[in-house]
């Protein structure tokens, strides 16, 4: 009997793909992709996030057919496109939308123009042009600029005309390698709602890259951490944030979430205690617990003082996050019992070290 899958179909799945590029004289051969399984269900915004080197845009070329697989088969809608000919392969492409970090657009062509090209090269008729183009302007808010040429554009309005390119040919799924890494932090956020409302709208389902976690945040339903050529944690971007496991998933989450120990505090933290000194701990408050008064019962219960270093609260798929650090005054029994009580009310604990 077929297994029902929550999650609809995969219309992108990886099944054991490595990419090893060759060693040559200057360098040792590489596996940029190295054994990945992924599915991306139909629909879903997936995001895959790594650090610079980690494989992230060599695990997208291999999506649009631009890398052949070493081995393990790449599906996009049914086809293996690692097996394809060039044409069929330029003929799948038009269901895979793609936009980019520098946007890519032809200085010498205006919006509309830039738009129209993959309509022109696909072969559609030069009187059916403004009739696609025309709503695809409207769609990224760009009606009014549709004759303004690159360079008359801003990054974001650039951008839009990117999407619009991208989604000209109605494709399946839309790839994005890391499109709003050089914008900045307002039209970042405008351009993140325009994908989820895209999503949304036309149910198409978008797989990105980015090594910024706050992207993610905003836009991922679920998420891949990437690492060497591997995913080495995958899950729902709530699951990924409420308990991070392995220790780059951690530093990721926790540039958004503040669970990064500050520059400061750790050129202060000592290994070992001293008459003195003061404990420090971290705690992560994740869903429900986020807001429950926990220090103030322990303050009252063990009569001691937390003094509070590093703070945050963010959201996440409308759930709260919160991590706090710091001190208390407590010798390493009274320390075990307070971590002890802060972990049974399902927070998260970690004792840090010790500062004078
Ligand atoms: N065409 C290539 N030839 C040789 N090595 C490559 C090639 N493309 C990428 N690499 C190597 O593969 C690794 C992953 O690169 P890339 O996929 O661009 O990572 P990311 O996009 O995460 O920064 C890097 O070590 C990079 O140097
Ligand atoms: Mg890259």
């Amino acid at each position: 009997m077929p297994s029902i899958d929550p999650q609809g179909r995969a219309i992108i799945s990886f099944a054991g793909v490595s990419k090893i590029f060759p060693a040559r004289n200057d360098s040792a051969e590489v596996a940029a992709v190295d054994n990945i399984d992924l599915e991306v269900p139909e629909g879903a915004i997936v995001g895959v996030i790594g650090k610079s080197g980690a494989g992230k845009s060599t695990l997208i070329r291999l999506i649009n057919g631009l890398e052949q697989p070493t081995s393990g088969h790449v599906h996009v809608d049914g086809l293996d496109i690692g097996a394809m000919d060039e044409r069929s392969l330029r003929h799948a492409r038009r269901s895979i939308g793609m936009i980019f970090q520098h946007f890519n657009l032809l200085s010498s062509r205006t919006a509309f123009d830039n738009i129209a090209l993959p309509l022109e090269i696909a072969g559609v008729g030069r009187r059916d042009i403004p009739g696609i183009v025309g709503p695809l302007l409207d769609m990224v808010g760009l009606a009014d600029k549709r004759d303004r040429y690159p360079a008359e554009l801003s990054g974001g309005q650039k951008q839009r005309v990117g999407i619009a390119r991208a989604l000209a040919t109605k494709p399946k799924v839309l790839l994005s390698d890391e499109a709003t890494s050089a914008l900045d932090p307002e039209t970042t956020s405008q351009i993140l709602s325009l994908l989820k409302q895209i999503n949304a709208e036309l149910n198409l389902t978008i797989l990105f890259i980015t090594h910024e976690m706050s992207v993610v945040k905003k836009l991922a339903d679920r998420v891949a951490v990437m690492e060497g050529g591997r995913i080495v944690e995958q899950g729902t971007t709530y699951e990924i944030f409420a308990n991070p496991h392995h220790e780059t998933t951690k530093r990721f989450v926790g540039e958004v979430t503040g669970g990064n120990v500050p520059e400061w505090l750790q050129a202060k933290l000592q290994p070992a205690y001293a008459p003195g000194m003061q404990a420090v701990i971290r705690i992560a408050f994740t869903g429900a617990d986020a807001d429950e008064p926990v220090l103030s019962r322990l303050t009252r219960a063990y009569n001691v003082d937390f003094n509070i270093m590093h703070g945050q609260i963010e959201y996440v798929a409308g759930q709260p996050f919160g991590t706090l650090i710091t001190s208390v005054a407590a010798d390493t029994q009274l320390l075990e019992r307070l971590i002890a009580e802060l972990t049974s009310t399902r927070n998260h604990v970690e004792h840090l070290g010790y500062v004078a």
